[in-house]
């Protein structure tokens, strides 16, 4: 009775929250636009995927930053490899032909993606050299349908995603350009001129909006400019009240010099946040399977590339801390994503298939981490349902210092059947035998779970 009481209350309240959130129009402010709640889905989802992919594909050398590294701020090695490798004269602008995405298929991707277990896509629609990889009409030659490709990269994709029913689509976008004339004279000002804006950011992301319909709008390239400059609360009202994704889209946080971590929809803060404790506001860790590099790079070295071990640790560490991970892989400029990242890709779907109940739509516990073992991160279920993860294979005795035992207490191994032996640790916590299991019975090969039902806290 009691059970059913509070179901009809939290029914009652969700479907308040729901009406109240329909009615809710958002005004051009912080106060107003940090009131939205985030969508529900974007939560539930914990795992992303993030592709970096452009011109800088290209030269795939050093990183995205390329152009940048080249001739805005010179690294010596950028440099020097444009000296040895292309003639004289040779401009970022003359790679663009070389873009050419032959072997892209678009459901091969989405596909993978799938596998991977992720529910949501982010695609780079412009990063900061400015090449749009769909056909914007407020870009000159410098898009992926007059140059390059010679298609629209942005709206294959989104095809492609969307036709798969448990994954969203996403598109990042810089805000700035390196190297714009009209983003040049406006910083020249002092921000206190909005040509840039007026002239292509605003009409881009309201392109990219009307066309694909994004349930994520990444922004970046936010931090030369104040948000007043950028005018990204009068686009985050529009998008929150009257576009066609009023109410699905999800936001970041990157709209304006120390916007960041402070305002706007999922903190991302900086690159790779992962703070390890818990953290009040829903976040993001926004990282990359090459440790160096967002964009393919053809020079890369094994070790170069996160192991699924650490992409794991990473993982439920970051959504033991209220966090989601979107995780990042280069594509080639043929539009092939390099078997090394297709490997970390099917390892990590292999894991979530085992596993996934301890991620998907979990939520933080009252401890992330262990207390006496180290490398055992926590998320829990209605239930309440408990699950550590623990990242190194415990031997014959696993004991955790968090978990309040009762007489009740049942606990299992994710994917080995039956129900393990325990005893209470002293002073707290339990301590778990943990079973011969023969190598060919192991569940995953790689992190695994602990299930535990009836505890006191
Ligand atoms: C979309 O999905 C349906 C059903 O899975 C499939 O028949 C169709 O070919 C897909 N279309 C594209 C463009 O992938
Ligand atoms: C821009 O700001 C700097 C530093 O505050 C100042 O020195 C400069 O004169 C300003 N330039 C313009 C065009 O307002
Ligand atoms: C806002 O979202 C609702 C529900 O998805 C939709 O019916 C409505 O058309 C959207 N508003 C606009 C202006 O597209
Ligand atoms: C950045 O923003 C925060 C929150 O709005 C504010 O408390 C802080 O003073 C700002 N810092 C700077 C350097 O402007
Ligand atoms: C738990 O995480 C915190 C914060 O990351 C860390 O300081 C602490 O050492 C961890 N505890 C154990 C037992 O590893
Ligand atoms: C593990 O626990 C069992 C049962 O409590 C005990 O008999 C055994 O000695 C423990 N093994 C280790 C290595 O502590």
């Amino acid at each position: 009775m009691a059970f059913w009481g509070n179901v009809a209350c939290s029914l009652l309240f969700v479907s308040c929250v729901v009406l109240l959130s329909c009615d809710a129009r958002y005004d051009p402010n912080w106060g107003s636009l940090d009131k939205r709640p985030l969508p529900q889905w974007y939560d539930e989802a914990k795992l992303g995927i993030f592709i970096h992919w452009g011109v800088f594909s290209v030269p795939s050398f050093s990183s995205e930053w390329f152009w940048w590294d080249w001739q805005g701020k010179p690294l010596p090695g950028v440099v020097a490899f444009m000296e040895k490798n292309y003639r004289p004269g040779f401009t970022y602008a003359d790679f663009a032909e070389d873009f050419t995405t032959e072997f892209f298929n678009p459901d091969r991707w989405a596909d993978l993606f799938a596998a991977a277990g992720a529910k949501y896509v982010v695609l780079t629609s412009k990063h900061h050299e400015g090449f749009t990889n769909w056909p914007s009409k407020v870009s000159f030659n410098w898009n992926s349908m007059d140059n390059g490709p010679k298609r629209d990269l942005v709206g294959m994709l989104a095809d492609s995603v969307k036709n798969r029913t448990d994954l969203h689509f996403g598109l990042y976008h810089s805000l700035f350009e390196w190297f714009h004339p009209l983003y040049l004279q406006d910083k020249s000002r002092n921000f206190t001129t909005r040509d840039f804006v007026k002239m292509k950011t605003m009409p881009e992301l309201m392109e990219i909006v009307n066309a694909y319909h994004p349930e994520v709008i990444w922004s970046d390239g936010d931090w030369e400019a104040p948000a007043e400059y950028w005018q990204s609360q009068e686009f985050l009202a529009w998008l929150y009240n009257d576009s066609p994704v009023n109410n699905t889209v999800v936001t970041n946080d990157r709209w304006g010099n120390n916007i960041s971590c402070h305002h706007g929809g999922f903190y991302t803060c900086g690159d790779r946040f992962n703070p390890g404790t818990l953290q009040p506001h829903k976040w993001e860790n926004a990282m990359t399977i090459d440790k160096y590099s967002w964009g393919y790079r053809r020079n890369a070295q094994l070790s170069d590339y996160l192991t699924i071990e650490e992409l794991l640790a990473t993982f439920v560490s970051t959504v033991s801390c209220n966090g989601n991970m979107l995780m990042n892989v280069g594509p080639t400029k043929y539009g092939t994503i390099p078997p090394v990242f297709e490997e970390r890709l099917r390892q990590l779907g292999q894991w979530m298939s085992v596993n996934g109940e301890a991620i998907y739509s979990s939520k933080p516990w009252t401890h992330q981490n262990d207390t006496v073992t180290e490398g055992v991160w926590y998320t829990m279920k209605p239930g309440p349902v408990v699950y550590a993860t623990v990242l190194t294979w415990p031997g014959s005795n696993l004991t955790l210092g968090a978990p309040t035992s009762t007489s009740a207490t049942v606990i299992s191994l994710l994917g080995f059947p039956g129900n393990l032996n325990w005893k209470p640790a002293s002073p707290s916590g339990v301590i778990i035998n943990i079973p011969p299991i023969p190598i060919n019975k192991m569940p995953c090969k790689w992190a695994w779970v602990f299930k535990m039902e009836g505890l006191s806290n």
